[in-house]
């Protein structure tokens, strides 16, 4: 850590009395399991699960970690350990089975009625999630899914939904969560849900655009039909590696603005500027969909905040590759080197792509405060992962006890304690995540959580070293060092 102890502690403080913090997972297909019961109807990565060369581990999220039927356990064990707020996901297909949003599935309104009012009794701010990628399947096989211009309109029916049954209680409403992947790899690598890889250079930006549409058209019933009576915030949650340029020749800082370009901005500048970057229609031309005026109107401003998960960064250098649509390339990562930008990594967490880097969240976090006017930001997943296959080798006592991750946090709690000292408005932080959970493609083979889940023995739940961290650090006891 850069700066003095003192400073650390003073930012830290500010971080935890002036801002909301903590706390996350997305509840459905990670976490809630209970597939056919409660009315559910069949979500993509419902189907998508059931291939088995799909997952790594061959499993599902039929069960997942049970969270339907032991939410009560799980928020107790949330509030004891001192989180302030839960950010969790509605199913689409637990409100709209078939999603074409006429016939409202009242048991699921239930189970998120009672679910809301647990956490708000046991003082745990709801932070709701719309749409955290499990899409209704009905929608997928009659109307094609993201790549429909008619799903904004499906959309829009489902939020006013959530807004009209739980906005008494929710004042935190995320739209969609990190469009960014389900475009690219649902509908141009193929290996999310729905797994579509026919045309990676046109779908991921059609399937963007839509979920894009999707959320103004969200924002705009928020806006007005309920901001008047319910006084909540509606925003999008993007994720975004840092890119710092590899060297500082001028290709290669102009190689690591188009990177974020092609992850933060192709997002939020439709959002702040009214249309895509320059460089992404530079470089996709025709390809890239284009904004009607009203559509434009309707995005403009369309956030209250902007959420931001992050994990880990990336150093990029300028390369032409004939047929190659974004020129730059991301450098090969070793521990500990010393990158021609001065900039050096840490170590690498379970994940191939999840480096530690905890400068680049300040840098991430700046560059979003910069760029788009200083918006509310909310940090709304940070977190690592473990080898589950590496700590099956070990006791449970020795399993629970993962100081990389308690030093994870820390580092980037630092972070993003600087960015607000720079001047970045974030006003909360949430860790990702409390239970060990699906990790879509890679099933239960990585576990990011704090609390340690048995999945071989009754999925009962062991706080790790990082829940006991978490602990300390909210009700100001202990050490943070
Ligand atoms: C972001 C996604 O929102 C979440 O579902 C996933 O588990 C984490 N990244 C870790 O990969």
């Amino acid at each position: 850590m850069i700066f003095p102890i003192l400073t650390f502690f003073v930012l830290l403080s500010i971080m935890v009395h002036g801002h909301v913090i903590i706390f996350v997972f997305g509840i459905w297909f990670q976490i809630e399991g209970a597939r056919r019961e409660g009315g559910k109807g069949d979500s993509i990565w419902d189907v998508f699960s059931e291939n088995k060369d799909n997952i790594l581990d061959k499993s599902t999220g039929d069960v997942a970690v049970d969270h339907y039927h032991r939410y009560k356990e799980d928020i107790e064990l949330m509030a004891k350990l001192g989180f302030g707020a839960y950010r969790f996901s509605i199913s689409w297909s637990r409100i709209f089975p078939d999603g074409l949003g006429t016939k409202i599935n009242e048991e699921g309104v239930t189970f998120y009625n009672n679910l809301i009012n647990f956490m708000l009794e046991k003082g745990l701010q709801p932070f709701a999630t719309l749409y955290h990628w499990d899409l209704p399947y009905n929608l997928h096989t009659t109307i094609g899914g993201w790549l429909s211009d008619k799903i904004a309109d499906y959309f829009a029916l489902y939020a006013e939904a959530c807004f009209a049954n739980f906005g008494d209680r929710v004042k935190h409403w995320i739209t969609i969560n990190e469009p960014l992947q389900t475009s690219v790899n649902g509908y141009g690598e193929g290996n999310f849900a729905p797994g579509i890889c026919t045309d990676a250079i046109k779908d991921p930006y059609l399937a963007a655009h839509h979920q894009l549409l999707a959320h103004a058209a969200a924002y705009k019933v928020y806006k007005e039909k309920f901001k008047a009576t319910q006084a909540g915030e509606v925003g999008l949650v993007v994720d975004c590696e840092w890119a710092e340029a590899f060297s500082d020749k001028p290709d290669d800082v102009i190689a690591a603005a188009r990177r974020l370009d092609f992850h933060l901005g192709w997002y939020l500048d439709p959002i702040f500027f009214g249309d895509y970057p320059e460089s992404m229609r530079k470089r996709l031309g025709d390809h890239l969909p284009k904004f009607s005026e009203r559509e434009r109107e309707n995005l403009r401003n369309s956030v209250d905040f902007v959420g931001l998960n992050h994990y880990t960064s990336r150093f990029i250098s300028h390369v032409e590759t004939p047929g190659e649509i974004h020129f730059y390339q991301v450098q090969e990562m070793k521990r500990n080197e010393i990158y021609p930008s001065g900039e050096a990594i840490g170590e690498r967490a379970a994940s191939e792509w999840l480096f530690i880097v905890p400068w680049g969240l300040r840098k991430t976090l700046n560059h979003i405060s910069k760029r788009y006017n200083n918006p509310k930001i909310y940090v709304t997943e940070n977190g690592m992962d473990e080898e589950d296959s590496e700590l099956e080798k070990l006791e449970l006592n020795e399993r629970l006890n993962d100081t990389k991750r308690v030093g994870y946090f820390k580092g980037y709690i630092a972070s993003v304690a600087q960015a607000i000292k720079d001047g970045a408005d974030v006003r909360g932080y949430f860790a990702w995540s409390f239970l060990d959970n699906f990790e879509w493609a890679q099933g239960y083979t990585k576990r990011f959580g704090l609390v340690y889940v048995d999945y071989k023995n009754g999925l009962t739940r062991h706080p790790k070293a990082s829940a006991i961290w978490f602990s300390h650090f909210l009700k100001g006891e202990g050490s943070v060092d």
